[in-house]
């Protein structure tokens, strides 16, 4: 089985880009990813490219062939959409078609245009990724069922609303730097508990922003990278997929998230590596409680023991085991297509120390990002290694 390596990254700015269309940034981010590689475009031999909502925001189906075009690729391409887990997902099958020695190069990543539309038809748009029958029907949005998965948690394990604020500080703190985020500005535990309710008991600073934004990786085996010289030391070593009933009422429970935990330990077991040898993580902190399920579902903490790792400083910069260094979907913002890819992106810079957060993990060996679907239908989770 042929190793996977990170040759190239490139991102757009995440945020508003109400002058640009999404071939533009899906563009923006292939180019930068593929110079930064140092491969030609003729090399590669596959798009793998995530989106989830562009028939509603920019009424543009059959997207793949479109972005390979915009990025100046002439090989087959193919849209991969799993909600928010949708780049996610484009990166796994990218890694196990260069594994399986069908190709040796393949382009991942995805986009996301948002701000186009106001945020009444966004959050329609993003609820048709719940059961349509029996939650959509019913008026649920995502706000409103992550604040009924905060409750059931609280619930089981207990916990509070300052609690989550610690996560959604540590995460605008993380993206201050972060060239690329949405948010640069801090925030404290105050402010994020006086914010405006969404969802009781998650406010304005519990949620994720509406984002535009694209993510592109450029993965090779490791016989193409050592034949053509290419400065790739950071692997993908470890991937795994999970899934879960689509609405939340199906599930046994709400308080915590099983396709990540079998996404994790795919991952994990993939890679030979156990919790214990994390590093750094990179988490899909949709709302601030997904980042408690999240780290409680890659084995960083038992369950009901996640949600005071903020509070507690260990999961901040300087902590043991820092997450979401790049500012995470909350401050670094959330294209819903791009952010599994984007995870990714993140991982490597902070692993090859040229992020501007890598001084935190300066002696980090083994990353892990973990993207999810909808309320965690679907999840995928990687484990990035860096050679030393
Ligand atoms: N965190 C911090 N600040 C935010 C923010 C967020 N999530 N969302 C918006 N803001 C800020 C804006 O920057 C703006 O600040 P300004 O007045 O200084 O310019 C202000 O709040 C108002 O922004 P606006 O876009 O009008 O807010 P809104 O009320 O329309 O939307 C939410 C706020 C939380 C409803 C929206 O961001 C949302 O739906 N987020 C969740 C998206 C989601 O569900 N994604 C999928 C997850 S599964």
């Amino acid at each position: 089985m042929a190793g996977v390596r990170v040759a190239g990254v490139g991102l757009t700015q995440f945020g508003r880009h109400p002058e640009r269309t999404g071939r533009d940034l899906f563009a923006e981010a292939a180019l930068a990813a593929r110079e930064e590689s140092g491969v030609p475009s003729d090399d590669i031999e596959e798009l793998n490219f995530g989106n989830y909502m562009g028939v509603l925001a920019e009424r543009q189906g059959h997207m793949a062939p479109l972005m390979a075009e915009a990025a100046g690729l002439d090989c087959p391409a193919t849209r991969y959409e799993d909600a928010c887990a949708s780049a996610g997902m484009a990166v796994r099958e990218a890694v196990r078609t260069v594994r399986s020695g069908e190709s040796d190069v393949v382009l991942a990543g995805g986009l996301e245009r948002m701000t186009n539309l106001d945020t009444a038809d966004v959050t329609e748009g993003l609820a048709t990724a719940a059961d349509e029958l029996f939650e959509i029907r019913q008026g649920m949005t995502f706000p409103g069922a992550y604040a009924l998965m905060a409750r059931a948690y609280f619930e089981r394990y207990g916990g509070s609303r300052e609690d989550l604020a610690h996560i959604a500080v540590k995460n605008h703190d993380n993206a201050f730097e972060n060239e690329y985020a949405q948010f640069h500005r801090k925030i404290t535990v105050e402010e994020a508990l006086d914010a405006p309710m969404v969802a009781d008991p998650l406010g304005l600073m519990d949620a994720c922003p509406v984002t535009d934004g694209a993510s592109a990786l450029v993965l090779v085996s490791d016989e193409y990278a050592a034949e053509h010289g290419l400065d790739a030391p950071v692997s993908v070593t470890g991937t795994g997929q999970g899934g879960d009933n689509l609405a939340l009422q199906d599930r046994r429970d709400m308080a915590s998230t099983p396709a990540a935990e079998k996404a994790a330990d795919e991952a994990f077991a993939d890679a030979d590596i156990s919790p214990g040898d994390v590093d750094a993580a990179e988490v899909h902190d949709c709302f601030t409680i997904a980042e408690v399920l999240a780290i409680e579902s890659l084995g960083l903490y038992e369950r009901g023991e996640g949600i005071g790792a903020a509070r507690r400083g260990e999961t901040t910069a300087d902590g043991d085991v820092p997450v979401n260094l790049s500012g995470g979907l909350k401050a670094k913002g959330h294209p819903v297509g791009a952010t599994g890819g984007s995870q990714v992106v993140e991982m490597t810079r902070l692993l090859r120390g040229d992020h501007p957060n890598s001084d935190a993990v300066p002696d980090a060996d083994v990353g892990v990002t973990h993207n999810a679907g909808g309320t965690v239908a679907s999840a995928v989770v990687h484990v990035l290694e860096v050679d030393r």
